[in-house]
């Protein structure tokens, strides 16, 4: 009985520490997915930033770096310089890159949104913007998030300079100016996929129904469109606890209907103290809300790959965004030490995917 007792602690010990003795990328390749996160390109200078990020992650999106409001400083000027800094990592390490994003009703420079265009200058504008975008990383970027967050919380197209502020002259067409855009990229870039990028659409709500039927309606239409991306920003541990299962049936009837999802910008926020630290207890919970989200997709084949909003601590939207109230969403702590979080995704990354679900596209091909 005694020699029972001290076999099973030793087996626990030994698998214990069999946790992560490879990383992200070596468990997610061996899963068929990519796992990636969002960076910033001047903290690729950063040593533990870059170790970290190139140990860890086969893909990589620019934050910020790939959006109009840094490219475009100006009506006459393509600034590619800190885009391209992420994809000279990217070739660098065996990463691939997804762009972000050739499409958003917010954060435009001043000269676009205050440039009193007419929507046939504006049309003109987007298709000249698009097109130089992608042919300027064509073969570098294998994926673009199009158009991002173009619904409201009810599933309506949200009020924007691309739609009808004033639009590219499809304004009183619905989705119509969506449907262009995706014909623009597909034209510019025939091989990137191309995905429509949403928040608070990934569980079963009005979004998600919104989303579903714009994207059968497309897929049904031969409209170009490859996949669907599910941000994630996960605000509270109570929203993110339970929300598994309705994320997987999301999942599930997009790629029913013959795209990709990615899961595109999770993060898992927690709230914090005055002294801004999180209470050990919130990070368990936390590390079990990745857990979930990781397995909702490794059970869809068609999810295809999990990025994260950022992986350390010490570089992440929230802090500044929530006033320090809540924020440690990340995989690694400002230090670069894997918190539970990493190690709930790292496990079920090694469980892999069930049988049934392994993937119909190969993602890191
Ligand atoms: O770098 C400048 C700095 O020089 C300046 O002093 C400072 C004050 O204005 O601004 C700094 O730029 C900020 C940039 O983040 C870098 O911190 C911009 O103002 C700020 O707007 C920008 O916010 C980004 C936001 O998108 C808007 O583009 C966040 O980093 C980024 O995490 C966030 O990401 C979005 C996704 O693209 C879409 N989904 C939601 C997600 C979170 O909002």
């Amino acid at each position: 009985m005694f020699i029972d007792c001290w076999k099973s602690a030793i087996l626990i010990a030994a698998l214990a520490s069999v946790c992560c003795a490879q990383s992200l990328r070596q468990e997610a390749e061996n899963a068929g997915l990519l796992v990636g996160t969002a960076v910033r390109p001047p903290q690729l200078s950063e040593a533990a930033y870059a170790s970290t990020l190139a140990r860890e992650f086969n893909m990589v999106e620019a934050e910020d770096a790939m959006k109009w409001w840094v490219l475009r400083p100006d009506r006459a000027t393509y600034d590619f310089r800190q885009g391209d800094e992420v994809v000279h990592f990217a070739k660098a390490h065996q990463m691939k890159v997804r762009g972000h994003c050739l499409v958003w009703g917010r954060y435009n420079p001043d000269w676009l949104t205050h440039g009193h265009f007419t929507p046939r200058q504006l049309s003109r504008l987007l298709r000249e913007h698009i097109t130089r975008v992608m042919k300027h990383y064509r073969g570098q970027v294998f994926a673009w998030d199009v158009v991002n967050e173009a619904l409201d919380e009810n599933g309506n197209l949200r009020d924007a300079l691309w739609y009808n502020q004033p639009g590219i002259g499809l304004s009183t067409e619905g989705t119509a100016y969506i449907e262009q855009v995706f014909r623009v990229a597909h034209k510019a870039d025939s091989h990137a996929l191309l995905f429509y990028n949403e928040a608070e659409g990934e569980g079963m709500n009005r979004k998600s129904d919104a989303i579903y039927v714009m994207v059968r309606d497309f897929k049904r239409r031969g409209v170009p469109i490859d996949g669907v991306g599910l941000q994630l920003h996960i605000p509270t541990l109570d929203a993110g606890t339970g929300a598994a299962a309705d994320i997987s049936s999301n999942i599930a009837r997009l790629t029913a209907l013959g795209v990709q999802v990615h899961i595109t910008e999770l993060d898992v926020s927690v709230p914090l103290d005055s002294n801004g630290m999180p209470k050990s207890e919130d990070l368990t919970r936390q590390a079990e809300v990745y857990r979930g989200i990781v397995r909702a997709c490794l059970n869809n084949p068609g999810c295809t790959a999990i990025q994260t909003w950022g992986f350390s601590d010490k570089y992440s939207w929230i802090g500044s965004h929530s006033h320090g109230t809540r924020g440690h969403a990340l995989l690694f702590d400002r230090a670069y030490q894997a918190k539970p979080a990493y190690r709930a995704v790292w496990e079920e990354l090694s469980a892999g995917r069930t049988s049934d679900s392994k993937p119909h596209v190969n993602p890191l091909h």
